[in-house]
């Protein structure tokens, strides 16, 4: 049995602590696929280049038909004495096919260009299943801000209100990031579409086979340059795990977002409970489960990357069998994706606002102190003195207890007075409102309705490009 891989120089077959610390069926076996359609590909190689007859080619391809069936239907898994799903699928090839045949097939390859550019295929794939999800999130915030409309919020620096913006901004600025994080996937998918098939073990091969025939047919537009740096370089990988790691961490800055304006105290947003959870004991609660859970995973998807980046590290060049460890950390990168994404684009698509109190909020807290300084501005103040001016308006409304447009048209006068004239200082009201400081910020990338409108459709139109 332990014969199977390298039988020839070995008087014995490994120990059984060595087997199951080896083992990787456990985690690789979903590779399977991707390996029968490479052994496909490889066997076309071996034909053109007569190392199998067109008669052999045939048996050697039904061979690999009736393999893919098996695992499909689950009658062929791994057993106990296979390594990994290489191993396991040679076995299985080698029942099916007879040893004569079924021996022939690794020629020319090793399990080292064969790994390498099985986890390509498989992330390249994937990659494009949590672009879908990520989409999708993208859209239920693009539909959140337009239905938004011109809904003023408390915009927030320091967690403390600073100015008042549109809640269709504040929705955008979660957009653009995971927009980019799409962007990301699609510039990394270039530099994974590179086949390390036919690197070998590191060297390259013999025996004359066509790697770039072998490339096209698993769906790369090349072959790596160097088959040292095809079996051994992870960076790819690695920066797939980045992205994902990105993902997580712009999804748990929105939880965070929501967590805190679900709060009782914002009362900004209302999650639907189809994606709310309860407690086991007390009764009235309804808690943000889905946004806490977003927020927690992302420490997984960050772990995943650093993990492999450690591991990475201080490799000797060509493969050794640390690179094995590549593989873990990205399948739960992405099985957290394709769980959590759906999950939260349900709660993102579904939560409702309160737009009355966002819009009470919104001029609080002296939010229009700024509209205050740049309207003095306009009216011919210096902006430090106009800063200055503005400052003393809020001292004296916040030793008041009051709001800035509770002071007077006399307190005004006399806060402006050596500035503006007894006429203009009380028509500072004009800009004492969070809808006229919104509409008033309407440079490129303002929070101004206008502008608004247009970063939507902007949005929309990078959605469509994706
Ligand atoms: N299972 C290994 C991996 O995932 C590939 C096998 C290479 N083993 C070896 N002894 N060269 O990286």
């Amino acid at each position: 049995e332990h014969l199977a891989l390298w039988g020839g120089r070995f008087a014995s077959g490994p120990s059984p602590e060595l087997a199951r610390l080896s083992k990787s069926t456990q985690f690789d076996w979903r590779l399977a696929d991707d390996d029968i359609a490479g052994s496909r590909a490889h066997a076309r190689a071996l034909g053109r280049a007569g190392l199998l007859t067109p008669d052999e080619l045939e048996r050697m391809e039904n061979a690999l038909n009736d393999l893919q069936v098996q695992v499909d239907d689950g009658s062929f898994t791994p057993i106990e004495a296979d390594e990994d799903e290489a191993t396991a699928l040679e076995r299985g090839l080698i029942d099916i096919a007879g040893d004569e045949l079924g021996g022939k097939l690794r020629a020319g390859r090793s399990r080292n260009d064969q790994i390498a550019t099985l986890i390509r295929m498989w992330l390249r794939r994937h990659a494009r299943r949590v672009t879908r999800e990520v989409l999708a999130l993208v859209r239920a915030l693009i539909r959140q801000a337009q239905d938004a409309g011109g809904t003023v919020m408390p915009g927030r620096t320091h967690m403390q209100h600073a100015q008042p913006v549109l809640l269709a901004h504040q929705l955008l600025a979660h957009v653009w990031p995971l927009l980019r994080d799409v962007q990301r996937l699609r510039d990394w998918d270039r530099r994974a579409d590179a086949s390390p098939y036919g690197s070998g073990a590191l060297a390259g091969t013999t025996l004359g086979l066509d790697p770039v025939a072998v490339s096209r047919e698993l769906g790369f537009s090349t072959v790596v340059d160097n088959s040292i740096d095809g079996t051994s370089s992870r960076d790819v990988v690695a920066e797939f795990a980045f992205v994902a790691a990105m993902i997580g961490v712009d999804i748990s800055r929105l939880s965070e977002e929501i967590i805190i304006w679900n709060t009782q105290e914002f009362a900004f947003v209302k999650l639907d409970d189809a994606y709310s959870t309860g407690s086991s004991i007390m009764p009235q609660k309804k808690n943000p489960d889905i946004a806490e859970l977003a927020r927690g995973k992302s420490g997984r998807l960050i772990g995943d990357l650093t993990g492999l980046l450690v591991t990475l590290k201080g490799l000797p060049t060509a493969y050794a069998r640390d690179l094995q460890e590549d593989k873990e950390a990205v399948f739960d990168q992405v099985d957290t994706l394709e769980v959590l994404l759906p999950a939260f684009t349900g709660m993102v698509a579904t939560m409702t606002f309160d737009v009355d109190r966002l819009e009470s909020e919104a001029p609080t807290g002296f939010a229009l102190a700024t509209d205050i300084a740049e309207w003095l501005v306009k009216n011919g103040v210096p902006f430090r003195h106009a800063h200055e001016l503005s400052g003393e308006c809020v001292r004296m409304a916040e030793s008041r207890g009051v709001e800035l447009w509770d002071l007077t048209d006399d307190d005004y006068r006399a806060v402006f007075a050596g500035y503006l004239d007894s006429e203009s200082a009380p028509r500072v009201r004009q800009v004492l409102s969070a809808t006229g400081s919104v509409a008033a910020r309407n440079g490129r990338g303002g929070t101004s309705p206008a502008r608004v409108r247009e970063q939507i459709a902007a949005a929309l139109h990078s959605v469509e490009d994706l």
